[in-house]
């Protein structure tokens, strides 16, 4: 067998246009663009170009983005009364604390003080709680894009067994709720699971987001099985990788996410579908 591509960067880039189309129908009607404050603190060099990425994703969509670039030695007491600003700013619809921020700083604390409503990657535990009763409102973007991408290759994930490897707050979480949500039967692996090569191998779904390159060996793989890779590795040769070795998975898996081109576009195309629910509430609410 030979897989299927599950094409993230084609997807996302048709899901940014639709939504260009949608803010421009906003302003049209005299509504406000979206508007989504970016915080960076520091310059970590892979956050710097994430950020740049949503950036850019923003200036296609129509959506306004504002930059907060902080030093590396801001301290907690400053992004958080920014973040305080930001609330209660009505020209602002979304807030993102780019991740990681410096040990100095409590990132929990961090999270914890966007407003739930303009908590536009969905990690607050307001978001994660109405995901887990299955009432979700701002998803989680990484999972919910996940999501997006096995709606290509499945018309219903009912009685599917899906084999998340990774337990993580931001992605593995919210992945396995987003995946129980759908009627998928769970397992999440993580670094105390014992036989993790078992696990994988009764996966009719399998989302990789451990972190760690070449975790997922390609021989694990059930056949036919759908692969959804979400770790993005730099090698020391300077190229990306993620957690399945994908050659040998490839042969065996009917669809398989590309790293790079696969996850990571659908996170930013996420990130803004968010933005805009975030204005249309705002919108609800204000009046
Ligand atoms: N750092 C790496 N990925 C993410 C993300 O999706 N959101 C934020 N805020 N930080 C990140």
């Amino acid at each position: 067998m030979s897989a299927l591509m599950l094409d993230g960067k084609k997807l996302a880039a048709e899901l940014i246009d639709n939504l260009a189309l949608q803010v421009a129908k906003r302003v049209q009607q005299g509504k406000s663009s979206p508007a989504l404050a970016v915080i960076l603190v520091g310059s970590d060099p892979a956050s710097s170009i994430y950020v740049r990425n949503k950036r850019h994703a923003c200036e296609r969509a129509g959506i306004h983005s504002l930059m907060y670039d902080l030093s590396e030695v801001t301290t907690q007491e400053v992004l958080l009364a920014l973040i305080s600003e930001l609330n209660r700013n009505n020209a602002v619809h979304g807030i993102l604390v780019q991740l990681p921020l410096p040990s100095h700083i409590d990132s929990t604390l961090v999270l914890e003080s966007i407003h739930p409503h303009k908590d536009v990657d969905g990690f607050h535990p307001y978001n994660i709680g109405r995901l887990a009763v299955r009432l979700p409102d701002m998803r989680s973007c990484t999972p919910y894009g996940v999501m997006r991408l096995l709606a290509l290759a499945h018309d219903d994930l009912k009685g599917k067994h899906a084999v998340v490897v990774g337990a993580s707050n931001h992605v593995g979480r919210p992945m396995g709720l987003e995946l129980l949500m759908a009627g998928c039967t769970v397992t999440t692996c993580h670094r105390f699971t014992v036989d993790l090569a078992a696990h994988v191998a009764r996966a009719d779904i399998l989302i990789a987001a451990a972190g760690k390159p070449g975790l997922v060996r390609g021989e694990w793989i059930k056949l036919g099985a759908t692969v959804v890779d979400v770790g993005i590795n730099r090698l020391e040769d300077g190229r990306l990788c993620g957690d399945v070795a994908f050659d040998v998975a490839a042969e065996r898996a009917a669809w398989i996410t590309p790293v790079p081109g696969g996850v990571g576009p659908m996170t930013v195309a996420m990130l803004l579908e968010n933005t805009l629910r975030a204005v249309s509430k705002a919108d609800a609410l204000l009046g």
